[in-house]
């Protein structure tokens, strides 16, 4: 096991028709610890494959320091980094068993050439059971002890993406890298297969950066989760702290479902002991204390962001809430989801994501009572899009 360090990595493409330079990875800085689950989240382009390529040592690093453990990693070749990566199109060996697949790559590291075999049968046998016994145990690890002696295509989906880990797993690796290792999965073998990875990871209890786009897979594998855009690592921390505590709009926007309703016509203006927040559509009377946070900002325009969670219908509203003055507005869709409904709203101009009880009496074309719970609504600065509070 270990600690992974990145230290103002950059990489940096020419296009080769513009001749312009693309920073795909812009001055990422990153520590992962030792044992961590880590995910590394943003959408397509962001730069994350590029990331962990370069810590497989695949991909050559324009600037900046790379460490496993304490040893710079920079100029090892990818063989000696002790990590095993899982890509998403794990290519198996169509014409060989499960067994000789996950065995196949630690024989060729493991096992010295057939003279020196043959001369020294006794290391050979030694070798060769130790092996065996990590394949088995692997297989046991990933419940798939039963299929060894299949060949690849008498396999499942799910079970394939289970040999393509074995193999990984078998090497004992300091550090695994996994890219986007189920999208190749349906729905409910991704969740499936989610919940036995966070399993596997805490038995080894190796050290993993997990690369995917899904948001949701993010939130739930991730002991902690860094939010890459354009090359630019925007927030690490763990998934409740993003979610409550973004640091900008983008982060805010693209972690949670429903993702966050943003109003952009929101101002700050005086009101009696603090500052309030008018969008035109409704006002939102914050906590003196976020209050006292805007004052600077008063006759300014802010972006306020409010989650789909926190807007209530009415009549469902929390206790803490209902001395809150309702607002009336809109329903255009309802879309029920079960548990919840998931209700789309209109303020005036605004249109508005609310997730209510599935209770709600809510109808398609009629007006509804909601309440907002100011102090869940963040406030970001327009020009710079970063949090105020
Ligand atoms: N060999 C290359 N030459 C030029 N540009 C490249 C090269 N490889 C990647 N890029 C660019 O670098 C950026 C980051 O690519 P990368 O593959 O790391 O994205 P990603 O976050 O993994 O996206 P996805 O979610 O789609 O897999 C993209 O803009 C891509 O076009
Ligand atoms: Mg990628």
């Amino acid at each position: 096991m270990a600690r992974v360090t990145l230290r103002n990595i950059f990489k940096i493409y020419t296009d080769q028709q513009t001749k312009k330079e693309v920073k795909a990875v812009n001055n990422l800085n990153l520590e992962i610890r030792d044992g961590e689950f880590l995910v590394l989240v943003g959408p397509s382009g962001c730069g994350k494959t590029t990331a962990l390529r370069m810590i497989a040592g695949l991909e050559e690093i324009t600037s900046g320091e790379i460490l496993i453990g304490d040893r710079v990693v920079n100029d090892v070749p990818p063989r000696d980094r002790n990590i095993a990566m899982v890509f998403q199109n794990y290519a198996l060996y169509p014409h060989m068993s499960v067994y000789k697949n996950m065995s196949f790559g630690l024989e060729l590291r493991m096992l010295p050439n057939l003279l020196q075999q043959l001369a020294n049968p006794g290391e050979t046998k030694r070798i060769k059971e130790e092996i065996d016994k990590r394949v088995r145990a692997a297989a046991d690890t990933l419940s798939i002890a039963h299929l060894l002696d299949r060949k690849p295509k008498q396999l499942s989906g799910g079970q394939r993406q289970r040999v393509a880990l074995g193999r990984a797993i078998v090497r004992e690796p300091q550090v695994f890298l996994m890219d986007e290792p189920l999208s190749n999965l349906d729905a409910k073998l991704r969740v499936q297969t989610r919940a036995e990875l966070i399993k596997l990871h805490r038995q080894l209890g190796v050290t993993t950066i997990y690369v995917t786009h899904d948001q949701v897979e993010a939130m739930t594998m991730g002991q902690r989760i860094a939010v890459m855009k354009d090359g630019v690592l925007q927030q690490c921390d763990t998934p409740l702290k993003l979610y409550h505590e973004p640091v900008n709009m983008f982060v805010a926007g693209f972690l949670g479902t429903p993702s966050m309703n943003f109003v952009h016509t929101a101002t700050v203006v005086k009101n009696g002991a603090g500052p309030i927040i008018d969008t035109g559509a409704f006002k939102l009377h914050l906590s003196e204390e976020k209050a006292n946070a805007l004052r600077e900002y008063v006759g300014r325009e802010v972006v306020v962001g409010i989650r789909p969670q926190d807007i209530h219908d009415k009549n469902f509203a929390p206790s803490h809430l209902t001395g809150q003055e309702p607002i009336r507005m809109s329903v255009d869709v309802i879309e029920p989801m079960g548990a919840v409904s998931t209700i789309f709203l209109n303020a005036g101009q605004q249109s508005l994501v609310a997730e209510v009880d599935a209770e709600t009496r809510a109808k398609e074309g009629a007006p509804l009572d909601v309440v907002i719970d100011p102090n869940a609504a963040h406030i970001f600065d327009k020009e710079t899009e970063q949090t105020i509070i």
